[in-house]
Parts: structure tokens; sequence; C-alpha cells
């Protein structure tokens, strides 16, 4: 008897299961799929002034002193060719004017999606040499030491904020190795030490924040133009503006900054919905990649859309057990982070224009253009080369690159590496860490060696 309402229970689940499946997923790929249908449209802006506003503008509303930034007497701003105080520190930084006429200096927006490759600086290409490797919790308390005692009473008013969440997120961002990105977890830290209405700072933490350490490669921004929802998970959807402004939130004072920045982020959206990627350098031959793009439509395009002429993407999120890369970051946004339901209930979340951030069980497969240049690959950088990406039996398993931004294989697609048994810089990757496996994605196993040698051409004029 047991068993039998045991068995009704299950099939009454199964049904309830379904009906929920059919409203997430389309009808030709029950179960499988969830697909992004549109996006909402952020109206009118101007791409030039998007960018001005990204290398000069206050979005990141807090920072150091200015007699504190690293700075030259001389222009060393060769990228952006910025004027004034702009002209004087690295272009991966920002000066400008903080609310008490203070000039302060952030990092920007490009100092993770900007990157040098072979001698040629490219805006939007994910930066796969940021270092979080050496940051210890001890240093940011003796930071803001170092800083309240040699500052300005104005020079702290500006800082004190900043620091004080500068400080709540050292101890959560460090990271094994070079070119893994924990930049939510940084964001987590910034939210958590915030109201989620007034976004005003919050000594104490309004979400639990000691989750582990989750980090990942950082996507080119290119792509974003064809998104209907951003991040390696989808869980970016609504509105644009307030998506990519919180990436900047660092320092921002309260909503009525946050207001100022989300109008001028139109400017933004319109920026990125011009940015293209990079061509591809090498020589391509071009009848293999004809061959190859039929071995593409027949087996990559239902996921990664077409390309060409009449562009399609199809946006789709792929589940975890179809996709079986590692889950790590994914589930943590499911499971364990705070992040959504603060932001979901915050000013992002409740004001117009509305942006939710909704994860799911599963990763976005990505749009392909300009991926020649993104390595190393999976939303984890954890396998090194399209090559091996598409013959799982060939990524290796612990492998170390140079760290030389002019050392690239465009052949192989990707970064030269040695493979070895054990770490030997802070550029060796170890997929026996946790959130670091290179399982998953064995689209390309399907496939003979020539035809996985003609879609690897095909690649290379996406
Ligand atoms: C500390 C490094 C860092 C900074 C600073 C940063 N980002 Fe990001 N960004 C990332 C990482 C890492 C991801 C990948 C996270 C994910 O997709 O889950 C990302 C994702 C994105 C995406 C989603 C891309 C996609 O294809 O889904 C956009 C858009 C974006 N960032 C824009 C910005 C803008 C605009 C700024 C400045 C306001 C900014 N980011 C600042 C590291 C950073
Ligand atoms: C069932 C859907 C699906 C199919 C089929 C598929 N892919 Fe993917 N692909 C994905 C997903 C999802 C990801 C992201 C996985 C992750 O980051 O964990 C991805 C990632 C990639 C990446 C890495 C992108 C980056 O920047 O890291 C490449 C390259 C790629 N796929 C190429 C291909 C090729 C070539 C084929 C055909 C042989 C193919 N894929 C077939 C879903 C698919």
């Amino acid at each position: 008897m047991k068993r039998f309402v045991f068995l009704i229970l299950i099939s009454v689940g199964a049904v309830a299961c379904s009906s929920q499946w059919k409203s997430l997923y389309d009808a030709d790929e029950p179960r499988e799929v969830n697909r992004i249908a549109e996006k909402p449209s952020v109206g009118q802006g101007d791409a030039a002034r998007g960018l001005d506003y990204l290398t000069t503008g206050d979005y990141v509303g807090s920072g150091f002193p200015w007699s504190f930034a690293r700075k030259d007497s001389v222009r060393i701003d060769t990228v952006f060719m910025r004027e004034g105080k702009n002209a004087l520190i690295s272009w991966q930084n920002i000066a400008f004017t903080a609310p008490n006429g203070e000039t302060v200096v952030s990092g920007s927006c490009f100092s993770c999606h900007a990157s040098a490759q072979m001698g040629q600086v490219t805006l939007g290409l994910g930066d796969s040499y940021s270092d979080f490797t050496s940051l210890k919790p001890w240093q940011a308390p003796l930071f803001k030491r170092i800083v309240k005692k040699n500052a300005s009473e104005a020079e702290w008013e500006t800082a004190e904020n900043y620091v004080n969440w500068l400080a709540h997120s050292f101890a959560w961002i460090r990271t094994d190795q070079i070119g893994l990105n924990s930049a939510f977890r940084l964001e987590e830290a910034f939210a958590a030490h915030r109201d989620p209405v007034t976004l005003a700072y919050s000594k104490q933490e309004v979400f639990p924040n000691q989750g582990p350490n989750v980090a990942c490669d950082v996507p080119p921004l290119w792509n974003v133009k064809k998104k209907n929802a951003l991040y390696y998970n989808g869980m970016g959807r609504g509105d644009f503006t307030k998506l990519l402004m919180q990436a900047g939130m660092m320092g921002i004072a309260d909503t009525v900054a946050a207001r100022e920045i989300q109008q001028r982020f139109v400017d933004v959206v319109a920026w990125l919905e011009a940015l293209e990627p990079p061509a591809y350098p090498g020589k391509i031959d071009v009848a293999l990649s004809q061959k190859g793009e039929l071995v593409f439509e027949e087996n990559c395009q239902k996921c990664h859309g077409s390309y060409g002429a009449f562009p399609e993407y199809p946006n789709k999120i792929i589940p975890l057990w179809k996709i079986q890369t590692d889950p790590v970051y994914a589930q943590y946004f499911m499971e364990e982070s705070g992040l959504p339901a603060w932001f979901n209930k915050s000013w992002f979340g409740q004001t117009a224009p509305v942006a939710q951030l909704l994860p799911s069980n599963g990763y976005i497969a990505p749009p392909l253009d300009g991926v020649w240049a993104t390595a190393p690959y999976l939303h984890n950088g954890s396998v090194p080369n399209i090559a091996t990406l598409l013959n799982s039996k060939l990524r290796p398993a612990i492998w170390t690159r140079s760290g030389s931004t002019d050392n690239y294989d465009l052949e192989q697609i990707g970064y030269p590496y040695q493979e070895g048994k054990e770490r030997t810089s802070p550029y060796t990757y170890d997929t026996s860490k946790p959130g670091q496996s290179n399982s998953g994605h064995y689209f390309g196993d399907e496939l003979t060696d020539e035809d996985r040698i003609a879609v690897l051409e095909y690649l290379k004029t996406l």
C-alpha cells in the first residue's frame, strides 16, 4: 500500500513537473532548452557618448583620493587619449569628480572588459590576465587605516564608503590562478552592505555573504547585442541599463546617484550594440571553412545560431544535465547566493525600468562571433583552446600558459600551453579544483577528425 501511494505521488509529481517544463521550454525541445524570447528596448542612445562616459564618467560613484592614485606627470593613457587627469593614469582606470568636488580614481569597466592581445588592445575582449590571486583579508583594514590617516577631511569623506565596501569584499574574491575573475563575488560584497531600497551603505550585512569563491572567465562584450539575457547562466533579465550599471556600483551613495547613472547607461547600451568583434588576423583556408560551415549547420547551429548575411541567434539556456560542464557556477546562483533575492527586491528590481536576476540550472549557448580571440574557453576558462574543446580526450587536466599577451596560437585557436602534473606558476589552471572542471560540451567528440578540422577553420571566420 505504501508503495502504491508513493507511486501515485511520483506520477502526480511528474504531471505537475511536465506542465511547468512546458511553460519554460520550447515545444520542439521539451525539457531541454529555455529560450529567452526577447528583451525590452532601452531607447535611443548615442554610442560615442556611451564610450566617453565609460572612460571618463562618474558611474563608480566614488574612489580613492587623487593624491593616493598611481599616476604619472606625462601622458600614459595611449589607448583612449583622454584629457586632463585621465591622461596621467592607466587607460584601465578612471578619474572623475565626486559629489563633494574632490577628484577620485577607480578602476573602469575596461579593467576587466578590455585586453591586450598580440600587441593590440581590444575593447570588449574579456581580460584573461586579471589577477585576484594575491589578495589577503588582512590587507583591507590595513589599507583603510593608511588612507584614513593620510587623507584630508574632504578626501576621506569621498573615500570612506568606497574603502569600506572594498574592505568587505577582500575576504571573498581571492582566486587560485590568474584569469579567473570573481566579479560577482565582488558585487555580492557591495550589495550585502547596502539597503536594497535606498542603496545606502550598511555596516551590517543585509544578507549573508560567506559563500565559496565562485569565479569565471570574462565574456566578450560584443555579443551583448545578440543576447536577450545576460551572464553565463542567463540570469540577467529585463532592462539592460540597470544590469550593466550594477557592475560599476561599488561607490554609489544612494538612489539619486543611481538614477542619474542609469540614464547615462542608455548611451552605454548604444555603444555595446555597435561594438564589433575583431577579425581573425591569420590566413583562412576558404574551401575548408566552407566545408566546416556545413558541419556547423548540422551540429552546432541549433544552439549557437547562424552567421553571415542573415544571422540568427536563438538565445538558449542549455540545462546542466545536457551541457555537463562544471555545475558550480550555475548551482551557486540557484542555491546559495543572496544576490538574486536582494537584487529583485531592490531599487534595481522594483523601480522602472525593471531588471531581474533569475538564475537557471544551465548555461547560455553563447554567440560565437570573434570566438577565435576569446580563449580560454567555457564559462570557467578551463579549456585552453578550441581544438581541445572540440575533442574532449585532448583537454589537459593541469595546464600552464606563459602569461605573455603576445603568445596566442592562431591554428589551435587559443593559448599555447604546457601540460604538467602540478602547478608551476600563477598561470597554471588546475581542473581538479572546485568549479574548475573541464568536463562537458562533448558535441565535438561526435565528429570525425576531418570534420573537426573543418569546423575549426569555419570558427575563424566568425
Ligand atoms: C572586476 C571585473 C569586472 C568589472 C570591473 C566589470 N565587469 Fe562586466 N563582467 C565581469 C565578469 C567576470 C562577467 C561574467 C559574469 C557572468 O556572465 O556570469 C561580466 C559580465 C558582463 C556582462 C554580460 C556579458 C554577457 O555576455 O552576458 C556585461 C554586459 C558586462 N559585464 C558589462 C560591464 C560594464 C558595463 C561594466 C562597467 C560598468 C563592467 N561590466 C564591469 C567582470 C567585470
Ligand atoms: C546543445 C547545445 C549545444 C551544441 C549542440 C553545441 N554547443 Fe557549443 N556551447 C553550448 C553551451 C551551453 C556553451 C557554454 C558552456 C559553458 O560555458 O559551460 C557552449 C560553448 C561553446 C564554445 C566556447 C565559447 C566560449 O567563449 O567559451 C565553443 C567554441 C562552442 N561551444 C562551439 C561549438 C561547436 C563548434 C559546436 C558543434 C560541433 C557546438 N558548440 C555545439 C551549447 C552547445
